[in-house]
């Protein structure tokens, strides 16, 4: 008997030490431990052996049911180590691996047009100002000397919330807004970047684009600084060789004014099929601030004078990059974004 327990022993041992699995060690103990189990079934021939034996066969049956919990608690132990150390093996990071690339963005193609303008301006020692985008009527015409039957109306469609709100259809609110806030302070010397709407909506409109206003008021400022503050602009957004022109022109709110010619991008003047083989492109509009756009502005117009102009962002872009069609601007297909 005592040589079938110690065989039990050694094959429980062996048992145990290949097991590989929780579930397995738990049959291994039922099989061997268990109520029903191979050490019981030992025992129950004890019966049969001499008394003096019996507390000897029952002691090495203690003994060896002990030694086989500690070998089945100790190999458990070691399982979920194991497991524990395959499972961090598997999420650990391999930080030897390359990594994966992502695609980043860049700003507007619009966007970076505006702040190179911002730029230029801000260097000629200009400051930045914003007005809103939804306008009264006043400041978006009439103070800009667009009384309201003035023909000059139709030449921009506008959008209209009531009779007298609308979304501006011009940064030149900005003149009077930027006066008004000013006055009685000059030099004035601002530009107004933003936003503006018209109902429009082809391959050179869109409802919805940008303008850059510029406005200068001080004591003896003359058509000579304009020209100057023009042309120095535009040799810094387009090259030192570019020239300009200014044509005779009209706006409500300047007088005189000008349209202003910046000599071809593309093929320098010569002629080509981008300035229509003229030599020259229109950018902006100018002239000198109305006698009347500095009273509204709360300035004397027989002791200051003034220049102004207006330019639209997407020309200047279109311009800069021959892109032939503005509403590329604002289909966001990244296929032409990504370009810049
Ligand atoms: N506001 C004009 C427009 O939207 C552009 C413009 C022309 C602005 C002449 C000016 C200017 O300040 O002097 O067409």
């Amino acid at each position: 008997m005592e040589e079938k327990i110690r065989q039990l022993n050694q094959e429980a041992r062996e048992a145990i030490q290949a097991a590989t699995g929780l579930e397995e060690l738990k049959q291994i103990r039922v099989r061997f431990l268990g109520k029903k189990g191979l050490l019981t079934e030992i025992l129950r021939g004890m019966g049969n052996l001499p008394p003096e034996e019996r507390p000897v066969i029952g002691q090495l049956a203690n003994q060896t049911r002990q030694e086989l919990e500690d070998r089945l608690g100790e190999r458990e132990r070691e399982l979920l180590e194991a497991e524990k150390e395959r499972r961090w093996q598997q999420e650990a990071i391999d930080v030897t691996l390359p990594g994966v690339e992502l695609p980043y963005g860049h700003k507007h193609p619009l966007r970076q047009v505006w702040e190179e303008i911002e730029e230029i301006f801000i260097s000629m020692g200009f400051e930045v100002e914003h007005g809103p985008e939804v306008e009264t009527d006043f400041y978006n015409f009439t103070a800009l000397n667009i009384p309201p039957d003035h023909p000059a109306r139709d030449m921009q469609d506008s959008f209209f919330f009531t009779e007298e709100i609308l979304l501006r259809t011009q940064t030149s609110p900005v003149q009077i807004r930027g006066m008004q806030a000013r006055r009685p302070r000059l030099p004035i010397k601002l530009i107004a970047p933003g936003r503006v709407y018209r109902r429009d909506d082809d391959a050179t409109h869109s409802p919805m684009f940008h303008q850059v206003e510029g406005l200068v008021v001080d004591k003896g400022i003359t058509l000579g600084d304009l020209k100057g503050t023009l042309e120095t602009f535009a040799r810094r957004l387009y090259g030192p060789g570019t020239r300009i022109r200014l044509r005779p022109s009209y706006f409500p709110f300047t007088e005189p004014s000008a349209e202003v010619d910046v000599s071809c991008t593309i093929c320098g003047g010569r002629g080509c099929r981008v300035c229509k083989g003229t030599g020259w492109l229109e950018i902006l509009g100018a002239g000198m601030v109305h006698p009347r756009v500095l009273e509204n502005g709360g300035y004397n117009p027989e002791e200051v004078t003034g220049f102004a102009f207006g330019l639209g962002i997407e020309r200047v872009a279109m311009l800069k990059y021959g892109i032939d069609d503005l509403r590329h601007f604002f289909t966001n297909d990244l296929r032409f974004l990504s370009q810049f």
